[in-house]
């Protein structure tokens, strides 16, 4: 049997961020489908724009992780329908991303708040939501979301701080703030679904028909670190917020070294929480322990 290491589980890691970053990308155009007149119309666009491009080289790494994982698993054999349906998923949302990209370059126009557009961006979402089973629990559910988001935005505010004088940079400010704002709700509501999902392990590993074999130490330790996750960015977004209101964007960027070693640290955190939880039943299942 092998033992976790950073081949056999980059999978694991990485697989959150096409599957929230679709739905995250196709709710952004959505909304600024909505707000055509606003000048928070842009901003949208860009987010929906940027996340779509994420998910797909995210996608594609992701489909390469899953493949290292399944040969190092000696899973090969038996994973033949999920492969399937991953690489469906991540071709189309790689051909809307160029075509996004493409159209965008040749007309100088991005058509992310588009009737058609949204349609072609909501069956991508719909096939992340299905082909990976978000629902299989509220916890795994919403898990999803927080560390995308959290770096996507974390991202953005980089590329705010290092091209400040662009005309851009304020747009991607503010969709660093925004991300981590929600980034900071779904980790709230990834406390709270793991609590229920924590009541329900013992009864689920005595059912009579497929057991979870479940690590209580491990729960215990990764529900510890989940708390502190949601203390650490609940602090960041409060500190965040008050520079976010009270100063101009340029003010901000005064303060970016303190932000910037916050932000990491609330990011290693997470990384840490998010580990802990697949040593749950995860890795227990997976490495035969
Ligand atoms: C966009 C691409 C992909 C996504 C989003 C994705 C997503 C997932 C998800 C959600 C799981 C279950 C993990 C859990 O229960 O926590 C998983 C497991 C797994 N995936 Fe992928 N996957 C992708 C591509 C691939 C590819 C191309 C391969 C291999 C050829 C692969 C191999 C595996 C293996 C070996 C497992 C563990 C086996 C199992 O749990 O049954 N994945 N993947
Ligand atoms: C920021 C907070 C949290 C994050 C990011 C997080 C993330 C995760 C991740 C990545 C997994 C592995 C999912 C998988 O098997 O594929 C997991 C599993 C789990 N988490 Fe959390 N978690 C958080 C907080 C909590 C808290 C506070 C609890 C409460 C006790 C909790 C309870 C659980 C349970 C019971 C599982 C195992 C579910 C199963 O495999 O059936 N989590 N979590």
């Amino acid at each position: 049997m092998a033992t976790p290491n950073v081949f056999n589980t980059f999978h694991f890691l990485v697989l959150h961020f096409p599957i929230a970053l679709i739905v995250v990308s196709f709710l952004c155009d959505l909304v600024a489908s909505f707000v055509k007149k606003s000048k928070w119309n842009g901003t949208l666009k860009k987010a929906g724009y940027i996340t779509l491009v994420a998910t797909a080289i995210t996608g594609i790494v992701t489909c390469l992780a899953g493949l290292i994982a399944a040969e190092s698993l000696g899973l090969m054999a038996t994973i033949g329908a999920h492969a399937t349906k991953a690489i469906i998923f991540t071709a189309y949302v790689t051909v809307l991303a160029v075509v996004r990209i493409v159209l965008s370059k040749t007309t100088k126009k991005d058509f992310g708040d588009n009737l058609l557009y949204l349609v072609f961006s909501l069956v991508g979402a719909i096939l992340a939501f299905t082909l990976f089973k978000i629902y299989r629990y509220p916890h795994w559910g919403v898990l999803q979301f927080t560390v995308p988001l959290v770096i996507v935005g974390f991202l953005a505010d980089l590329s705010a701080i290092i091209w400040k004088a662009k005309s851009w940079a304020k747009s991607l400010q503010d969709i660093g703030y925004t991300f981590l704002i929600l980034g900071t709700v779904a980790i709230i509501a990834t406390v709270i679904t793991g609590y229920m999902r924590a009541a329900e392990m013992p009864a689920l590993a005595h059912a009579a028909v497929k057991p979870v074999k479940y690590d209580p130490a491990a729960l215990h330790l990764h529900a510890v670190w989940g708390v502190i996750t949601m203390i650490a960015f609940i602090i960041l977004s409060v500190v965040r917020s008050y520079f976010h209101f009270e100063f101009e964007a340029k003010d901000l960027l005064k303060g970016k070294a303190v932000y910037i070693v916050g932000a990491v640290v609330c990011i290693v955190i997470i990384s840490v929480a998010s580990h802990l939880g697949g040593t749950i039943a995860l890795f227990p299942e997976l490495f035969g322990k």
